[in-house]
């Protein structure tokens, strides 16, 4: 849906695979700007369930209750259904169409060089990941991506190579598919029609442009095909779309928004993710929330009440940086460095700052959780909605692939 106030065109995805239950690093490092995101752009957000299969097809029990559990919190932090399409990515199977058409046109080794590949493999190593839908996880990525024909992908760097794969994968699909029959004869043919300087100019450009990614090269070639005088309409395009190595446009080349957010780390300060067993779930009862808190490491100085401390060797500080005011960031500097305040005394803000931040985020949770159907239908209204959209590109790619028949 698009409101009033969003630019025109300019679409945004994003998923998340589903894995247990969310908890304040993605509040503060994705589902925040998703916030924000929702009410400037027209976005779409799913819960990527057949990713989660990727490494998790060995126990599906959990898979179900994982997803619901997402979009609850989702809705719980304040994604409105109403503002954005919210979808889980199995209930619009025109993704698996995607990704096996693209499946054609994708090398091997640009797989197997996604640094996430061997990575995860290494990591996950008691799984085995030679699967052929582990390899395929960026290109499924890829076409959850370029099917929404999404401008801009906000990620984490993690993700970044993700999104540069993507931009390969739709290059090549414009390129290989989106061409009329013959493009290549009949761009060859224009290129000679051009003759004498002018060819040998073109012919420079290509050559510097394809095999050198020479920018100003392309720039030049362009040029002189715009302000060649007597070009018919069809060659110009040919021309122009011979050089720039692409035919029609047809899937469109996303960006990855990088979101510059303050980090908050786990309790233990490290990373905040579910395998280090240090987060603070959406969803933890206030009391262990408080508890946990307590139990923090601090700068490991102060040992004794009177040692006076560094806040930038204190997890706790990274969360007063987020959590406080600069009032108080600045009762904590001092207060730690000259031993004037305790460790019990400084997390006690951050703790009361914690919870005020959960107890809506819970209460509506808990209002959704006893409201399942609501839950369902936002789901059921949202995929298909995607699957209109959907619908529209896979016409134009089962086309561009020579399959629609009549
Ligand atoms: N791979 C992403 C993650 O690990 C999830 C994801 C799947 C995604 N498809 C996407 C993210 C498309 C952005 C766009 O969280
Ligand atoms: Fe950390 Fe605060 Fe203790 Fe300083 S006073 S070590 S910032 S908890």
């Amino acid at each position: 849906m698009v409101s009033e106030n969003k630019p025109a065109g300019s679409r945004i995805l994003s998923g998340m695979r589903s894995s247990g239950s969310l908890h304040l690093g993605h509040y503060h490092g994705v589902l925040k700007n998703w916030l924000k995101l929702q009410h400037e752009y027209e976005c779409y957000f799913f819960v990527a369930d057949w990713h989660a299969l990727t490494t998790n097809y060995d126990d599906t029990s959990k898979l179900e209750e994982q997803m619901w559990s997402m979009v609850i919190d989702w809705l719980a932090v304040g994604i409105n259904p109403k503002v954005a399409t919210v979808f889980v990515q199995s209930r619009v199977p025109e993704h698996a169409e995607l990704l096996l058409l693209l499946s054609m046109i994708t090398p091997l080794g640009w797989l197997e060089r996604v640094p996430t590949y061997k990575e995860q493999q290494e990591k996950l190593k008691e799984k085995d990941l030679a699967t052929y839908g582990f390899l395929g996880y960026p290109l499924l990525q890829a076409a959850d991506i370029l099917m929404y024909k999404a401008d801009a992908v906000p990620v984490g760097d993690d993700q970044v190579a993700h999104v540069e794969l993507t931009r390969e994968i739709a290059r090549r699909f414009n390129y290989v598919c989106g061409r009329e029959p013959d493009f290549e004869l009949k761009a060859k043919r224009a290129i000679r029609k051009l003759g004498g300087e002018k060819q040998r100019i073109y012919q420079d450009a290509l050559t510097k442009y394809q095999e050198r990614g020479d920018a100003d090269a392309l720039a030049a070639g362009q040029a002189m095909i715009e302000a060649h005088p007597n070009l018919t309409v069809a060659d110009r395009e040919r021309l122009l779309g011979y050089i720039e190595g692409s035919g029609r446009t047809i899937l469109v080349e996303p960006q990855a928004l990088l979101t510059e957010v303050p980090k908050l780390p786990g309790l233990d300060g490290q990373k905040m993710s579910k395998s280090y067993g240090n987060t603070i779930s959406l969803r933890e009862d206030t009391d262990v929330v408080a508890k946990n808190i307590k139990k923090m490491p601090t700068d490991p100085a102060r040992v004794r009440r009177s040692d006076p401390g560094d806040p930038e060797k204190c997890p706790v500080w990274e969360f007063h940086k987020i959590y406080s005011d600069k009032q108080r960031q600045e009762w904590v500097q001092t207060g730690c460095r000259t031993a004037g305040i305790g460790c019990i005394d400084c997390k006690k803000p951050v703790i009361d700052a914690v919870i005020a931040e959960l107890e809506p985020i819970q209460a509506r949770a808990a209002e959704l959780e006893a409201n399942p159907d609501m839950v369902r239908s936002i789901v059921t209204e949202g995929s298909e909605r995607a699957r209109d959209t959907a619908r529209e590109t896979m016409d134009e790619v089962r086309q561009a692939m020579g399959l629609r028949y009549r």
